[in-house]
């Protein structure tokens, strides 16, 4: 018995040893110290994005961490960047990883954004392209952006009564948004958002209970139920939509010769009932509010909060527009290449406030090298375009508001040093759509109305727009105006 007890531990260390002595040694990336079962969680702060880039200054810019149970890669240059999203790594990390977040935001993984790579998601990609981003498709929703931009020109004139004497007050914030909700609503379904609060937004596609599954357990800050009831909001909002284009499809449709998404999605449901469920249709339509509304509608505050500081920027913006769009008629959607300092502005902000800093989270469906460093499969990537776009190396004065460093630019066709709509197979499909709103909406307001700060005397305060650790919030912006006296007469026909 004696002999038993001495022997089993060395059998143990001896198969032990053997293990580590034969297994094949893995060269990961840098690392700082890591703890028992948190890992790196306690280096990470919020804002996440700025955190890791504390971290990558010390460790470089391929960084591997552990998030609890999860293994974080973070990538934080140009050719890390390429090398995980072009090529054969692409595909490699084609995945999302699954969440509790996307669990409950996605119809269990399977809408657009969170489905696995695969035939599926391909199918997804495929029919949102032809009916929506496709440059055709964007062509013939032309119509829909002028015609919404410039219902918000007229609501802006009526609020201050037609008269060029006195600045009126306005939330931009609400404003822009419900703009794009109105966009969005009249893209997919033909008609104006009658529901103003939206869905619920969602800053975070990852949290503590996918690092420590036992917190989950124990209902850890109630983010499980938290989720739930975001997942019950957000599902009604899309199911009254389809529930009213069902009930009325001729109220809906304001241009006969254009069908309308939702009206595809539901003729491929009459030919396809097993494949094109309602809970399909539902994912698509919400993830184009959630990826399309506050996205862009965020970046535009942004925008302007950065005209109101730098006016000379808002002065060289509107001088394009009057030089390129003749007197007499309001700027179109077709306008927009004759408009290169505008798209510039719109670049510089978005290089400057990305925003959705670290992307969304990718991961690796099997093992793969990238930079010589050895990465295990299902590993989560982060992909630190905030980083990227104000490292010194790449940038001249980074964190200086310059449209014009963007000038020709726009040629550079899968540059990784400029991100904000990520690249490769996963990268944003509405990023042309999302352009083509900013540029319309943002060139239309400069166009007809004068901008200013609510007090002179102070600048908009953007180190406060820093928001929620993956998607960024924008505060509220309150702002002055006044029509342009030289746009009267045209507003007044509105
Ligand atoms: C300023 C505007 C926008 C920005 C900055 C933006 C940015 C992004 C980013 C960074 C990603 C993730 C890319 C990655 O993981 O590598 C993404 C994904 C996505 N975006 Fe956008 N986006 C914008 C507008 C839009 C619009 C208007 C729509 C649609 C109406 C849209 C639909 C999507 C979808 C469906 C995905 C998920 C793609 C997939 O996983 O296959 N986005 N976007």
């Amino acid at each position: 018995m004696d002999i038993f007890w001495f022997v089993l531990p060395l059998i143990f260390s001896v198969a032990f040893t053997v293990v580590i002595a034969f297994s094949p040694k893995r060269n990961l990336p840098p690392s700082p110290l890591a703890l028992p079962v948190i890992g790196h969680l306690h280096l990470i702060k919020t804002p996440l994005h700025q955190a890791l880039q504390t971290l990558s200054a010390k460790y470089g810019p391929i960084m591997y961490l552990r998030f609890g149970c999860r293994h974080v890669l973070v990538v934080s240059s140009p050719s890390a960047a390429e090398q995980c999203l072009s090529d054969h790594a692409d595909v490699v990390f084609a995945n999302r990883p699954a969440s509790l977040a996307t669990k409950y935001l996605s119809y269990n993984n399977t809408s657009l954004g969170f489905a696995p790579y695969g035939d599926h998601w391909r199918n997804l990609r495929r029919l949102t392209s032809t009916l929506i981003f496709s440059s055709v498709s964007l062509h013939r929703s032309a119509a829909v952006r002028n015609q919404e931009v410039r219902c918000l020109a007229r609501k802006l004139f009526q609020g201050c009564s037609g008269s060029i004497a006195t600045n009126r007050k306005i939330n931009l914030s609400r404003m822009h948004y419900e703009l794009l909700l109105n966009v969005m609503t009249a893209t997919i379904a033909g008609k104006q958002c009658c529901m103003l609060d939206g869905m619920p937004d969602v800053t975070t596609f990852t949290n503590m209970c996918d690092y420590i599954p036992v917190l989950r357990w124990v209902g850890f800050k109630g983010m499980e139920k938290n989720l739930v009831n975001i997942h019950r909001k957000r599902d009604e909002f899309v199911q009254i939509l389809l529930d009213e284009y069902r009930r009325n499809r001729d109220g809906f449709s304001s241009n006969k010769e254009r069908k309308m998404m939702i009206e595809h999605m539901l003729s491929l449901q009459e030919a396809e009932p097993e494949y094109y469920t309602d809970i399909l249709i539902k994912g698509l339509l919400q993830i184009m509010y959630t990826a399309g509304t506050h996205t862009t509608s965020i970046t535009m505050v942004w925008v302007m909060s950065l005209l109101l500081n730098h006016p000379e920027a808002m002065e060289k913006a509107r001088k394009e527009i009057d030089n390129n769009v003749e007197q007499g008629r309001l700027l179109e959607d077709d306008d927009l290449p004759k408009l290169p300092y505008l798209k510039c502005i719109i670049n510089e902000t978005l290089r400057l406030f990305p925003v959705a800093p670290l992307l969304l989270p990718h991961a690796s469906s099997q093992s793969c090298t990238i930079e010589g460093f050895d990465i295990p499969e299902g590993t989560m990537m982060f992909v630190n375009a905030w980083a990227i776009h104000r490292d010194p190396g790449l940038w001249n004065e980074p964190d200086k508001f310059r449209p014009e460093r963007f000038e020709g630019f726009g040629d550079e066709k899968r540059c990784f040093k400029f991100i904000p709509f990520g690249m490769g197979r996963r990268a944003c499909p509405g990023a042309s759509m999302g352009m083509r709103i900013m540029g319309l909406a943002l060139g239309l307001l400069i166009q007809c109305f004068e901008w200013e700060r609510v007090r002179d005397e102070e600048l908009v305060d953007l180190t406060a727009a820093s928001g929620g650790p993956t998607l960024r919030k924008a505060e509220p912006l309150e702002v002055m105006y006044r029509p342009r006296s030289t746009m009267l007469g045209l507003l007044s026909q509105l």
